[in-house]
Formats: structure tokens, sequence, C-alpha cells
């Protein structure tokens, strides 16, 4: 049996129907240059006939993205399969991907339908499908719960008629890994042309087990996976893309299967997915979570310290990222608090480190995370260094709107002196901080951004919370103020200062030693 397992990717067709708003053509458009890039086999680009803007999206990225087979999803209705074709005519490889429901509940709730006329349906609509488009894949919906015998009819009649794809769902994340083995054992055991057709799978989350049920069909013999990134999709969601790609490289000893994915775009496209659809994914979400590569045990801590292997089963770069993030907290161990502080620049001479980890315990247990920032504070608190403020806001006018380019111009005091510079960006905020940014010469960029209102009312001050990167390391900043964007520009600037406090201490250590960051 092959090898190779495609991926299909449904992000925009089943991922985009549980969307609060659906997506434009641009933003799927996007979504689906990032998906090519990514290397998926199969995108999904949408339901030409559920609205005049999907078919615009299926059309416009079947003409646009090169790369992918770009599939159309048709109710097994002429009407659909008709629109569907049109829709997707002008990709260099194009699939209709058309459905029915079979199970008992779905035939007659639903269809009202019985077993005989929907067998029939499927003949001649796939037939249909097939004269318009070599490539046809055939889902018979809510397989899960659909009874074995009739499963295998349908399966065989529409390979006959010329589907080349047989996607089992699970529409309703009905089933486990077992049962969901023992469905897709009978179609290779009793369907007699099965070896004509790719078994693929479908996979809802409902019951938490979308990417267990999809790779234990994989071990059973199916070759195609649907799935959409960060596992987006209907209720709750599709088995996630990076889950089913991840756990395949990742256990090629247990699967001995590989994909076409290219892993290291995997982060970069669940970026991009999460803020096209205004999705956030959660922290600890497999593979993509913020704290998907980040540690806190103290334990654990000392382990990667020590081999990165003894916590971590796949690297942070084999998905795009830079690297894996280490969060001090009070479970970290002195030996974490020492390295941190060697990297920020430090030497062993300049600290004691046990006096030090007491108080760093005592601020860890106030603030949860200690950042860089906060770690240099403790240093210098000690060594009586000079804390003021290098940069000083002195004023700040920020011009945004609708049909406007967010534009800022900024007046900073630096070491006395005034500067004064303007930028644009994309919102008013971004257009503030590239402002201060061309002022202060640092290149930070935004990790986290938190705004809290602090008073009610009308007048509520705003306090916002940021967390930048830059070269020196990472440091949060607040301000607060009644006004969003000065409270993000105040917030900004305590980053800044903080940064600054950093290099002027830095200054002051030998040369070898700053040398050696
Ligand atoms: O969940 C489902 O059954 C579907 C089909 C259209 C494949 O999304
Ligand atoms: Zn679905």
């Amino acid at each position: 049996m092959n090898d190779r397992v495609f991926i299909f990717d449904t992000t925009l067709r089943d991922g985009e129907q549980a969307l609060m708003a659906s997506l434009s053509v641009e933003q799927k458009l996007r979504i689906a240059r990032q998906m090519a890039r990514l290397n998926v086999d199969i995108i999904e680009a949408g339901f030409p006939i559920s609205s005049p803007g999907d078919f615009e999206s299926v059309a416009t990225i079947a003409r646009e993205v090169k790369g992918p087979v770009i599939c159309g999803l048709a109710r097994l209705i002429e009407k659909d399969i008709l629109t569907c074709a049109k829709a997707i005519k002008s990709a260099q490889r194009a699939r209709i991907h058309t459905f029915i429901g079979t199970s008992a509940i779905h035939a007659e709730k639903k269809l009202h339908m019985g077993e005989e006329e929907i067998l029939d349906n499927v003949t001649k609509h796939v037939k249909l499908a097939h004269r318009l488009c070599d490539d046809v894949e055939f889902s018979p919906e809510d397989a899960g719960r659909t009874g074995a015998d009739f499963l295998c009819r349908v399966v065989e009649a529409a390979i006959t008629a010329g589907a080349s794809t047989i996607n089992i769902p699970d529409t309703v994340g009905y089933t486990t890994p077992e049962h969901f083995a023992r469905i897709i054992d009978d179609l290779f055991k009793r369907v007699p042309n099965i070896g004509k057709a790719v078994i693929s799978v479908h996979c809802h989350n409902d019951l938490g087990m979308a990417t267990a049920n999809s790779l234990t069909a994989v071990s059973h013999g199916a070759r195609q996976v649907e799935c959409a990134v960060n596992g987006l999709g209907e209720r709750a969601g599709n088995a996630a893309l990076e889950e089913i790609v991840m756990a395949i490289k990742v256990r090629k000893d247990l699967f001995r299967l590989s994909t076409g994915v290219n892993s290291k775009e995997i982060m970069r496209t669940s970026k991009l997915v999460r803020d096209i659809c205004g999705m956030p994914v959660q922290a600890n979400k497999a593979v993509v979570g913020a704290n998907a590569f980040a540690h806190s045990s103290g334990i654990h801590q000392d382990g990667i310290l020590k081999a990165k292997q003894t916590y971590e089963i796949m690297t942070p770069q084999s998905i795009g990222l830079k690297e894996a993030r280490m969060n001090l907290t009070s479970r970290s161990g002195s030996h974490m608090v020492k390295n941190r502080l060697l990297d920020l620049g430090y030497h062993e001479r300049d600290f004691d480190i046990d006096a030090l980890y007491v108080r760093f315990k005592a601020l860890a247990d106030k603030k949860g995370t200690v950042y860089d920032d906060d770690l240099i504070t403790l240093i210098e608190a000690k060594s009586g260094d000079d804390l003021g403020d290098r940069f000083v806001l002195e004023y700040l006018n920020v011009s945004s709107g609708r049909g406007t380019v967010p534009t800022a111009t900024a007046r900073i005091l630096v070491d006395g002196k005034l500067f004064q510079e303007a930028a644009c960006g994309d919102g008013a905020v971004d257009a503030a901080t590239k402002a201060i940014d061309r002022i202060s010469g640092y290149k930070l960029t935004i990790e986290n951004y938190h705004l809290d209102a602090v008073t009610g009312g009308r007048e509520a001050q705003g306090r916002v919370l940021i967390v930048g990167r830059s070269e020196e390391g990472t440091f949060t900043g607040t301000g607060t103020s009644t006004d969003i964007v000065e409270a993000s520009a105040l917030a900004y600037m305590d980053i800044v200062n903080k940064i600054a406090r950093m290099k002027r201490f830095n200054r002051k250590l030998p040369a070898s030693r700053i040398e050696a960051r």
C-alpha cells in the first residue's frame, strides 16, 4: 500500500462555515496561497452554490493558486454540481466533492428518502460530476452513524459511477478510534471495487477524538485526511491539520508514512488563519498553542537545559518557531534563573545566585511570570544603578479613521534633547509605536497586547499591557490613560526605557562580557 498520506485542507470550507462572519475573496485567497506554501495536496476552497461570494472565492483560488488540487463542495444535486464545475474550471487540477447523508437519521428526517432512492442518486450524480471533472470525491455524510451494509453498497455505487476518492465523514464526531477502525476495515473487506479509490476520512471533534480517529483510520488503510488549520470547523471543529501532520512525522516509527506538508510553514499558517478568521488559538493547543513549546516547571527546565529531548518530542524549529520558551515562574529552579541572567549578558560575578534566587521567588509568587526586565530590575536594584527614564514622551498626535491612513507624530525627550518623528501604520497604535521606534532606534516586536478597563463608565481608564521582544530580551510594559492609543504608547515607552536601562547597565560591563551575549 502507498505510504503517502494526502492532506486535504478544509479550512476554507468546513472551517469557514464555523466563523461568525464569512471571509472575503481576498482573505480566502491569502489563506489559499499560504496553503500552497504549506504544500497541502488538496484545498477545499468553498461551497460554490452557497453564495455568489463563495462562488467567486472558489473561482479566484482556482485561477490563481497553483500546486494543490482545488476542490469545490456540492450537494448530490444537479445544480450544485454544475455550479461547482463552473467555479473550479480554471484550476490546474480540479476536484468536485459531492455528498449526501446516508445514516437513517439523515435519510428519514432530513432527506425523506429511502435507501434505494439514495443509491440511485449516488449513481446518477456521481456520473454527472465525473463527466464534468476527472477527479471526483464522494462522501456519505454521517458515515459514522450509517449502517454497515448500506454504507458498503453506497461506497461501491459511487466508485462504479466514477468517484476516485471516497471520504468517510464522522460528521457529528460520534465514533471512537476502535469503532472508526471497524468501519474502515469493513469497507476494505466488503466493497469489491475498493481498490479503485483512495479512502479518505473527515472527523469532527465533538468528543475530542477527531485526530485520534483520523490517525487510526490511516493505520487501517485510509490515505487521505481531511483537516483544518487550528482545528477549525463546524461546532467543536475538524481534526487539526497541524496535529495530523506532526503526529505522522514525529511517530514515523509507528506509522511508517509521510505527508507532503512543509511542516516549517505550520506556525506561519496557524497565525495567518487565526488573524484572518478572528478565531484565537487556546494557549495549550497541541503544536501551535502559545504554550506548546513553553517550559514552566523547574524540573522540566532543568531537563531541557541538559538535553532538549528530555521534554521535547519535536523541535520548535520543525514547525517554524525559532526557539522554545522558558517561563520563569516560582517553579523555576535557580539553575534556570542563573542561565537566563548569563544569556542576558551578566557574569556569575555580578550576582549572588542564592540571595538573588530568594528575591526572585518572592517576586514570582506575587507576579506569576517573571520577565527579563524584572530580573534586570532585581539585579540593578541591588547595584544602586540609576533607574531614571532615558526616553520621555512629550507629545503624541495620532490621526486615524475610516478612509484615512493611520499616522502618528511623536515628540520624545532623549537625555534632555527633543526629537520628533512621524510614521504611518496598520492602525493608530501601530503608527504610534513606529514613530517611537524611529526615535529610540530599537527593533521591537509586540508579542502580546492586552487591554483592560480599570475604571467604569464612558471615561474609563484603559490599562495596556504589552509583552515585547527585542534582541536584548523579552520585556513587559504597562501604560494607563483614558485614551487607548496613549495608554498603548506609554506601555511601549515603558519597554523602550527598560531596554535603555539594560543597555546602560551593559555599557558598564567589561567589553568581553557584553560580546559574550
Ligand atoms: O462533516 C461532514 O460530513 C462534511 C461533509 C460535507 C464531508 O463536512
Ligand atoms: Zn465536516
